[in-house]
C-alpha cells in the first residue's frame, strides 16, 4: 500500500472538502480502541456504538486488514450482510478500507442482503479470498439493537480462532487507518452480483428440486424469515423454483429494524409460527385437533443461517432435528449413499450420536461455534454437523444454513408423514433425548465468571477442553458438564460468546429415555427437565452468584 496524502483526524473523513484523485489513499492517524475482540461470531456491538463515532468502524475495518487481508495476501472479498440499520454506511468505510490495504476486488451483493450461507456459498463459487459479512445474526436491529461484523476465510467458514485473534491483536496496537477517498460504488473494483445465484446452484446439487415440487404440492407448510436475508432465497427457491404458496411465505422481504422483531428463531421469538402450528411457547401443543394445521413450518434468522423446525403441534428441538437427518440422510441427495461423519457441538444432546453408532460412521464433538465444523468438512464428506443453538447444516458450504434445513426436512418427510410421526418413530426406534436451555441473560460477568471459578473448584465436574483433529488447535475451557449417569441426565453450562452487553449463562439440560412409553413421546422438555435445572442451578449457586432464580429464556 502506498499513500499519496495523509490527514490526521480519523473522524469524518468522508466530511472532508477538495477533490481528492481518483486514486489516493489517505492514511488517518488512529489509536487502539478497547474490546474490539470478536466473539463466537464476530464483533458484535450495540448499534449505536458503531452510528456515533465512524472511527469505530474505521479502527475495526483496519484491524481486519492488518491482522488478516494483508498477511495472508487477501486480494478478493465478499462484502454482504443482513442489511441491518448501518449496513450502507459501514460498506462504504469497508470497501474504502479494503481497497486501500491492496484488496483488488470487492464483490458485493446486489441490494446489499445476503445471507450468511450464501455468501459462505459466493465466496467458495467465485474463489474469493474471503468475505465480511455485516450482521449480528438473530440479535435485533436497528438503533437500539445490534450490529456486528464477521468474516470468513478463503473455504467459505467463518474464521478460525487464530485469524480473530490476529485481528484482535492489530486492533490493539493500531495506529494508521489506510482508506481510498473515491466512493468505492462508483470505483470500479467493486462489482455487483446476484446474492442467490452461487447459492441456489449449491441447493440444486443437495436436493432433488423436482421431487420437493411434488412434495410442495401435497404438504402444506410455512417459512417465516423474520424479515432477515433467508427471505429472498426463500421466495426464489420455495416459490419461483419449487411452486409453493406465496402466501405460505412470511417476512420474507428483509428490513434493517427486522420489522421491530428479534429475529431468532425459538419458540419465544417465533411465537407467531408456533401458534399457527398449535404451540405455546413452552413447544406444547395446545390443540386436540392437529388436523388444521400445516404439516411444517420453519423459521430462519436475522442473517439466515438459523433454523426451526415445527410441525402441527410438535416443536422439533434442533437436537433432535440434527439426529433424524442423520437417521434418513439417505433420502437426501446430497449425500449420497452414506455419511461420511456427522458431529454436534458439545452442548447440543447425543441423540446424534446413537444414530451414529447405528450407522457405524465416526460422530465429532466439537466447541460451539461453527467454525469448528470447518476443518472436519475436509477430512469428511459427505458431512453432516448441527448445534442446538438452532443450527443444522452441511459440507456444502461452510456454514449453518436455515434454508437448507428446511428443504432437508421436506426430502425426509414421507408421504403423508407428519412431524410428528417422524419424531415419535425416531423416538421409538432410538430412544428419546429430552433437552432444553435456559439462559441467563446480560448478568454481571464478573459475577458470572467467579461462578465458573467456582464450579470448576467442585467435585465431580468436568471441563470441556478441545484439539483439533486436522490441525491440532486447541480450544480449552468451552463448558462445564455434570453427568448425572443414575438417571441418564446432563448438565452444562457454558458462557455465551455471542452478547453484546455484560455476560450470558445458558445451562444446557437433558435426560435420555431409552425405551420412551406413551407419556415420554408426549412429554414437554422444558417441564420434564425442570428438577434437574434446579438441582444444577442449587450445585452452582447460581442465585447467589447471577442474582437470578429464574431463566429469561428458556428453549
Ligand atoms: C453463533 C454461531 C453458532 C454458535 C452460536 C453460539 O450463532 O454461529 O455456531 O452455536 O453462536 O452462541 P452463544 O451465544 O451460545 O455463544
Ligand atoms: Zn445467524
Amino acid at each position: 500500500r502506498s499513500s499519496s496524502s495523509s490527514s490526521s483526524s480519523a473522524s469524518k473523513w468522508w466530511c472532508r472538502g477538495g477533490a481528492a484523485e481518483d486514486d489516493s489513499i489517505v492514511i488517518l492517524e488512529t489509536s487502539p480502541i478497547e474490546g474490539m475482540r470478536p466473539g463466537t461470531s464476530g464483533l458484535r456491538k450495540k448499534t449505536r456504538v458503531w452510528v456515533e463515532d465512524p472511527t469505530y468502524t474505521l479502527n475495526f475495518a483496519q484491524s481486519l486488514m492488518d491482522g488478516w487481508c494483508v498477511p495472508k495476501g487477501v486480494r478478493s472479498l465478499v462484502i454482504g450482510g443482513d442489511g441491518r440499520e448501518y449496513s450502507g454506511e459501514c460498506f462504504e468505510i469497508l470497501a474504502s478500507v479494503a481497497a486501500a490495504n491492496g484488496v483488488h476486488r470487492i464483490v458485493a451483493p446486489k441490494g446489499g442482503v445476503i445471507s450468511t450461507p450464501a455468501a459462505s456459498a459466493l465466496v467458495r463459487r467465485l474463489g474469493v479470498d474471503g468475505a465480511v459479512l455485516m450482521t449480528a445474526s438473530h440479535n435485533p436491529g436497528g438503533l437500539d439493537g445490534d450490529f456486528g461484523i464477521k468474516f470468513n476465510d478463503r473455504d467459505g467458514s467463518p474464521a478460525r480462532e487464530d485469524l480473530t485473534e490476529a485481528v484482535y491483536a492489530a486492533s490493539k496496537t493500531l495506529k494508521r487507518i489506510y482508506i481510498k477517498r473515491t466512493n468505492p460504488l462508483i470505483n470500479n473494483n467493486v462489482e455487483m452480483v446476484d446474492a442467490n445465484d452461487a447459492y441456489v446452484a449449491v441447493l440444486r446439487e443437495c436436493f432433488d428440486f423436482e421431487f420437493l415440487r411434488e412434495k410442495l404440492r401435497r404438504a402444506s407448510f410455512v417459512f417465516d424469515a423474520m424479515h432477515g436475508a433467508a427471505g429472498p432465497a426463500a421466495r426464489r427457491v420455495l416459490a419461483d423454483e419449487l411452486q409453493g404458496d406465496p402466501s405460505c411465505l412470511l417476512r420474507c422481504d428483509p428490513r434493517p429494524d427486522f420489522g421491530g422483531g428479534h429475529p431468532d428463531p425459538n419458540l419465544k421469538w417465533a411465537a407467531d409460527l408456533a401458534s399457527r402450528f398449535g404451540l405455546d411457547s413452552t413447544g406444547s401443543s395446545t390443540s386436540n385437533f392437529e388436523d388444521i394445521f400445516p404439516v411444517i413450518g420453519c423459521a430462519c434468522d436475522g442473517d439466515g443461517d438459523r433454523n426451526m423446525i415445527v410441525g402441527a403441534g410438535i416443536f422439533v428441538t434442533p437436537s433432535d432435528s440434527l439426529a433424524v437427518l442423520a437417521a434418513r440422510a439417505h433420502k437426501i441427495r446430497w449425500f449420497g449413499r452414506k455419511l461420511a461423519a456427522v458431529a454436534r457441538s458439545m452442548p447440543t444432546s447425543r441423540a446424534v450420536d446413537r444414530v451414529a453408532a447405528h450407522l457405524g460412521i465416526p460422530c465429532l464433538e466439537t466447541p460451539t461455534g461453527w467454525k469448528y465444523f470447518g476443518n472436519l468438512m475436509e477430512r469428511y464428506s459427505p458431512f453432516l454437523c448441527g448445534e442446538e443453538s438452532f443450527g443444522t447444516g452441511a459440507d456444502h458450504v461452510r456454514e449453518k444454513d436455515g434454508l437448507w434445513a428446511f428443504l432437508a426436512w421436506l426430502s425426509i418427510l414421507d408421504d403423508g408423514e407428519t412431524v410428528k410421526d417422524v419424531m415419535h418413530s425416531h423416538w421409538r426406534q432410538f430412544g428419546r433425548d429430552l433437552y432444553a436451555r435456559y439462559d441467563f441473560e446480560e448478568v454481571d460477568a464478573a459475577s458470572a465468571a467467579e461462578m465458573f471459578d467456582f464450579l470448576r473448584s467442585r467435585d465431580g465436574v468436568e471441563e470441556f477442553d478441545y484439539t483439533d483433529p486436522v490441525d491440532g488447535s486447541r480450544a480449552t475451557r468451552q463448558g462445564i458438564i455434570l453427568d448425572f449417569p443414575d438417571t441418564n441426565e446432563r448438565a452444562v453450562f457454558r458462557l455465551s460468546g455471542t452478547g453484546s452487553a455484560g455476560a450470558t449463562v445458558r445451562l444446557y439440560l437433558e435426560r435420555y429415555v431409552p425405551n420412551p412409553a406413551q407419556k415420554d413421546l408426549d412429554a414437554v422438555p422444558a417441564i420434564v427437565l425442570a428438577d434437574l435445572a434446579r438441582t444444577a442451578m442449587s450445585f452452582a449457586r447460581l442465585p447467589d452468584f447471577l442474582g437470578k432464580s429464574d431463566p429469561d429464556v428458556v428453549t
